[in-house]
């Protein structure tokens, strides 16, 4: 069943606000520097001991032992997604591979910040960002990842290319496609749910709404409706 994520980019009061208020709920609350930065290991356990599922969104980038000991650190503080940078390499993605257990390690292939002005940028020989995401999405899922983090353009052909067990986690959702705001592409619930996405990451349109429990009951009623077709 595909899962809600609520993404923390929030002050810490913000984000204990929206806990106590969506804790009926089976979400994923996502974690970034913007929180972990101040809070740390507070905010994780404030998640954990309701019952969430925490995904930690640090995105490691750096030389394979530095980041299998970072794994090594999430999975004792109990994180349940973990973000890596699939550029990382393949020795990097196979050793934090080898030192998560119950962590689902997920890659970050290019960022959506980036156009084709970025291959150039690289000198790569790749003549489009999709190609290069679609080999760094199967770099990861080779070297022992579980998923990977892409944009909803992507998320078709990745599921078709990887296989249906290779988790595609989708950002840039909206309920309604003109609350765009800066992201460049952005999905409804269901077009992203309809491609395959096994989860939808939402940040400002929950953070920001007056009735955060509307938003999300109308993306989990989607997202069962999904279930059930
Ligand atoms: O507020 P909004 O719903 O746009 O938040 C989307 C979340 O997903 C943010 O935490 C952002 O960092 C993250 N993200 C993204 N695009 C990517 C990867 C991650 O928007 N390609």
């Amino acid at each position: 069943m595909p899962k809600l994520c609520v993404a923390l980019d929030t002050d810490k009061d913000t984000a204990l606000r929206i806990l106590d208020r969506l804790s009926d709920y089976p979400l994923v609350f996502k974690v970034g520097h913007r929180l972990f930065i101040p809070e740390g290991r507070s905010i994780v356990e404030r998640i954990k001991v309701k019952g969430f599922e925490l995904f930690l969104d640090l995105k490691f980038h750096d030389i394979p032992n530095t980041v299998a000991l970072a794994v090594k650190a999430a999975e004792e503080l109990g994180v349940d997604y973990l973000t890596l940078h699939s550029l990382g390499g393949k020795e990097m993605l196979e050793r934090a591979s080898s030192e998560a257990k119950a962590v689902k390690l997920l890659g970050v292939s290019i960022l959506t910040s980036h156009d084709e002005g970025y291959l150039g940028f690289l000198r790569t020989r790749f003549r489009s960002i999709r190609d290069m995401v679609l080999y760094l999405a199967r770099v990861s899922l080779d070297a022992g990842l579980q998923g990977v983090v892409c944009s909803g353009e992507e998320v078709g052909e990745l599921k078709e290319s990887l296989g249906r067990d290779f988790e595609v986690v989708v950002p840039g959702i909206r309920l309604r496609k003109e609350n765009s705001q800066d992201q460049k592409r952005v999905l409804t619930p269901k077009e992203a749910l309809r491609r395959g996405a096994d989860m939808l990451v939402m940040g400002r349109e929950i953070l920001g709404s007056p009735r955060p429990e509307a938003v999300v009951e109308e993306v989990l009623r989607d997202i069962s409706h999904y279930e059930r077709t």
